[in-house]
């Protein structure tokens, strides 16, 4: 006879930005599910029907579902009350840029006790490869009878819980029945669930983000050499993707920062004993982007006394998430030249931001950190601004070549 759990799902690190909506996902889904999260202080916005973050429709479907079919705690005990349990904490790296395995060893140590019975445990975090197995060998000496599986998260941040019914689910596990039962699971949100061994799945997982990494670095790069060479690199742009179906998808330049990419692609040059050459000149041409526009502006106006202004602190645009974002980085390189740097997000409320209209009244230059929608709408006042995006409807500093000897 099957075991009886008091919950269906227990998702560790599920008050976060890929647990949240999954555990959301799931609840609203009718199983009944268990936040279990360190994060005490998100859990009363949770518990009244309020996402801590944005994420495009969450809301709506929380309120649904808080206290009916999802409760939270931060009792790690319940990882043995639950049939599946989903691990979903961050997995960053270290200051080397390799992996930092302590948390999710740290983790093994707190969980493993608490297992009991025929549990699926799947791991959701994106990992280094060869962790499922690791986790696995593990786990198995606390309880034989638990199955170990990776599942990866490929959700763009801010759209889960749309893109959790929309994107097919890759799972993977050591057997046919582990698969079967995480299968299940993933079935309640998609039927497009396709499996791998879990070496094939951790990859699939690091070779996308990867690839989109590089995606964005080969445009920056574009950018960057347009500009040296006074050419318009959005002019080229156009020319490049206008009818041309080949180069649909080529993305435009812009800052590709914040949790996942980066990481991700060292995640692999560290697998790869550093020989992944292309993730690592990836990472030098985007995190170089921020002082390639400092240069660029400098030959058109001097810094030096000036104010600069930078809007959008966020990752991305129209989000609220600033980890890892080179909005930061801009900063720190304005402040080396120029006399003091504001800073302003539509989304995020930090100490020492200001509001967007003192920004704008008060900076000498303006630099477009995160392309927020509404930004289009603000009057600008004539200021000169950098737009790395092209997302403004006026042309920018940068887009054309400085004069000959005129600086600002
Ligand atoms: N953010 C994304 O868009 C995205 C997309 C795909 C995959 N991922 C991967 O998902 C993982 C999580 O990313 P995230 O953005 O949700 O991170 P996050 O920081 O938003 O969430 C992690 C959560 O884990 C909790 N936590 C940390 N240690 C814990 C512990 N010992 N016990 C219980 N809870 C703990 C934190 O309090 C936090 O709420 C990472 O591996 C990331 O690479 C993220």
């Amino acid at each position: 006879m099957p075991e009886s759990f008091e919950y269906d799902v227990c998702v560790i690190g599920g008050a976060g930005h890929v647990g949240l909506p999954l555990s959301i996902a799931l609840a609203d889904k009718g199983r009944k599910v268990i936040i279990q999260d360190i994060n005490q202080s998100a859990f009363a916005l949770i518990e009244s029907g309020k996402m801590p973050f944005l994420d495009k429709g969450a809301e709506p479907m929380l309120a649904r579902v808080i206290n009916k079919t999802l409760f939270a705690t931060t009792d790690p005990a319940v990882a043995g009350k639950s049939r599946y349990v989903i691990v979903v904490i961050g997995t960053p790296v270290d200051g080397h840029l390799n992996p930092e395995l302590r948390t999710l060893n740290r983790l093994c140590d707190e969980l493993g006790p608490n297992l009991r019975g025929e549990q699926v445990v799947i791991l959701r975090s994106t990992l280094y490869p060869g962790t499922t197995e690791r986790i696995r060998n593990i786990l198995k000496k606390f309880n034989p009878k638990v199955e170990v599986c990776f599942c990866p998260e490929r959700i763009a941040q801010g759209k889960a819980v749309e893109e959790l019914h929309t994107l097919p689910q890759i799972v993977s596990g050591f057997t046919p029945d582990a698969i079967e039962q995480v299968s299940d699971l993933f079935r309640l949100l998609t039927k497009d669930v396709l499996a791998l061994p879990p070496l094939e799945a951790e990859l699939t997982k690091l070779f996308t983000n990867s690839y989109r990494y590089i995606q964005f670095a080969i445009a920056n790069q574009f950018y960057m050499i347009a500009g040296d060479y006074g050419a318009d690199f959005h002019r080229v742009y156009e020319a490049m993707t206008h009818n041309y179906p080949r180069l649909a998808d080529f993305p435009r330049p812009g800052f590709a920062s914040g949790p996942c990419l980066f990481k991700d692609t060292m995640q692999l040059s560290a697998f790869t004993n550093n020989k992944f050459f292309l993730g690592h000149g990836a990472m030098l041409i985007n995190e170089g982007l921020p002082n390639f526009l400092v240069e660029q502006t400098k030959k058109r106006m001097n810094l030096r006394g000036k104010w600069a202004g930078i809007l959008g602190m966020a990752f991305k645009a129209d989000s609220d998430d600033k980890r890892d974002s080179l909005s930061y980085k801009l900063r720190k390189v304005l402040e080396m030249e120029a006399a003091s740097v504001l800073c302003s997000d539509a989304y995020i409320r930090e100490e020492g931001f200001v509001a967007e209209e003192r920004l704008i009244a008060d900076s000498d230059v303006i630099f477009i950190g995160a392309p927020h929608a509404r930004y289009k709408d603000l009057d600008f006042k004539g200021k000169p601004v950098v737009d790395v995006w092209d997302f403004l409807p006026f042309p920018t500093l940068l887009t054309s070549a400085p004069a000959q000897g005129s600086i600002i």
